[in-house]
């Protein structure tokens, strides 16, 4: 794990963490921690409902889906058992932020879902953490303890009497996924239910309706709680609101996480914040939101970092993992990677799946190798167009529009190795 993170002005979920120990008890409280609590449940359900709502939280999960609506519809199902689950199974290649807040504040997550539960009338709430995450889950434990021990959970009086439980995600990708993610809960093996109908809000874990959350979602709900949904929207843009943990990696000079306003530059992020290109190299293309969104070229880093510009250009910000890739990178290398990558983490589940991405290996590696021709180009194409959508999950679709936006921005790069007959850059096989 990176831990070179820079504090920056405008900090509100890394604010107090100067270390990376976790954050006692007595110190979060000190820093006013489960203050947010308190003034939910002294207020009521819908009112925390209402504070969510004004203050336009959207997901930092990957698809930012309102928080509030999210909330609103499972809230709005007939009482009875309900769940809450708080989803940091992350496990996509250069994203390291929810990890970093288990590590240093888990406290902050607990008070986030112990409001959420109690907006949405929950009184389970399941950690979800990748198993690989060993120092976060005894610092989760322990927190979880300190919370316990300090009457914010496990007691015999509502809204006290929420129960936690935690479970290990088995730690791959599609282990995330909020349906395989209830499965694993389960007790099954980690696998997508279809959607429709399964949707988690309607026939969620164990049948019941269920909230998932990410950990850095329920991480923003304290401090809005606290104070106020409105004072969430002054930071961000009004249909983005509020911070991201960005995490830079690639050929950048300073990688780390940087929280910063949603809305700013993608330059601004890399010049500014990254220090630039390593070696002195020039920028040749940025995947904005990890491996399941398509890649922006140079000439489009003016874009901002916000859930709506992204999409206008048809890419994405998903957790804000940004990979910047420099002029040095061969891109059919780049797109072998994520295609092995999505092959390597398919489930097994859906035949276009594990057909469709290992088939998008092959040709790529034909052509890298210098054994491709015209009709291997169009093969990419089509397999792309073939794939896409189809899956239970959104795995397969993730693994087409990277491919594709690679072969769209990068042409070029695949005709020089056809004609070439090989990479032009350092060949993959000495890697
Ligand atoms: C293949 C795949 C992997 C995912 N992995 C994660 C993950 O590790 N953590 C996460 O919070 N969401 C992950 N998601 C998104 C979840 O399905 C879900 O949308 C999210 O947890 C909702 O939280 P939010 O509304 O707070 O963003 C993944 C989605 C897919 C398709």
């Amino acid at each position: 794990m990176n831990e070179s993170r820079i504090l920056t002005e405008g900090d509100i979920l890394l604010e107090t963490l100067p270390t990376v120990q976790p954050v006692s008890y007595k110190t979060y409280g000190q820093n006013s921690g489960y203050e947010g609590f308190v003034k939910a449940i002294t207020s009521n359900a819908a009112h925390v409902l209402e504070n969510i709502k004004i203050s336009g939280l959207r997901g930092r999960g990957g698809a930012g889906f309102a928080t509030w609506k999210k909330w609103d519809m499972v809230a709005h199902r007939q009482n009875g058992q309900k769940y809450l689950c708080c989803n940091a199974a992350e496990d996509e290649p250069g994203t390291y932020k929810d990890r970093y807040l288990l590590r240093t504040n888990p406290h902050q997550i607990i008070e986030g879902a112990l409001i959420a539960a109690y907006a949405i009338g929950a009184d389970e709430i399941y950690f979800y953490l990748n198993g690989r995450f060993e120092t976060e889950i005894q610092f989760m434990e322990l927190a979880l303890q300190e919370a316990k021990e300090h009457g914010y959970w496990g007691q015999d009086n509502a809204p006290f009497r929420t129960v936690f439980h935690l479970c290990k995600s088995p730690g791959t990708y599609v282990a995330g996924e909020e349906t395989a993610l209830l499965e694993v809960i389960e007790g099954k093996a980690a696998q997508p239910r279809q959607k429709p109908p399964y949707y988690p809000a309607m026939h969620g874990l164990y049948g019941k309706p269920t909230v998932v959350n990410n950990a850095e979602t329920l991480a923003n709900v304290p401090h809005i709680m606290q104070k106020g949904g409105l004072w969430f929207r002054t930071t961000g843009t009004p249909t983005s609101p509020g911070t991201m943990i960005f995490t830079l990696t690639g050929d950048i000079k300073h990688p780390g996480l940087y929280e910063l306003p949603l809305g700013i530059p993608l330059n601004e992020l890399i010049e500014d914040y990254g220090g630039g290109i390593k070696h002195g190299k020039r920028l040749k293309a940025v995947l904005p939101g990890g491996p399941s969104n398509t890649i922006i070229p140079e000439y489009q880093t003016g874009v901002l970092l916000d859930f709506d510009s992204l999409k206008m250009i048809g890419s994405g910000l998903g957790t804000g993992a940004v990979i910047v890739l420099s002029e040095d990178a061969c891109m059919i290398q780049a797109a072998i990677e994520y295609a092995r990558f999505f092959a390597r983490e398919s489930c097994g589940q859906c035949p276009p799946c594990v057909l469709g991405t290992a088939h998008l290996v092959e040709i790529l590696e034909r052509i890298e190798s210098g054994r491709g021709s015209e009709k291997e180009i169009k093969q990419v194409e089509q397999v792309c167009g073939m794939i896409k959508g189809r899956g239970y999950c959104y795995l397969l679709t993730g693994a087409s529009i990277v491919v594709e936006s690679i072969l769209k921005h990068f042409r070029d790069e695949f005709d020089t190795h056809v004609h070439e007959a090989g990479c032009p850059f350092v060949p993959l096989s000495t890697f």
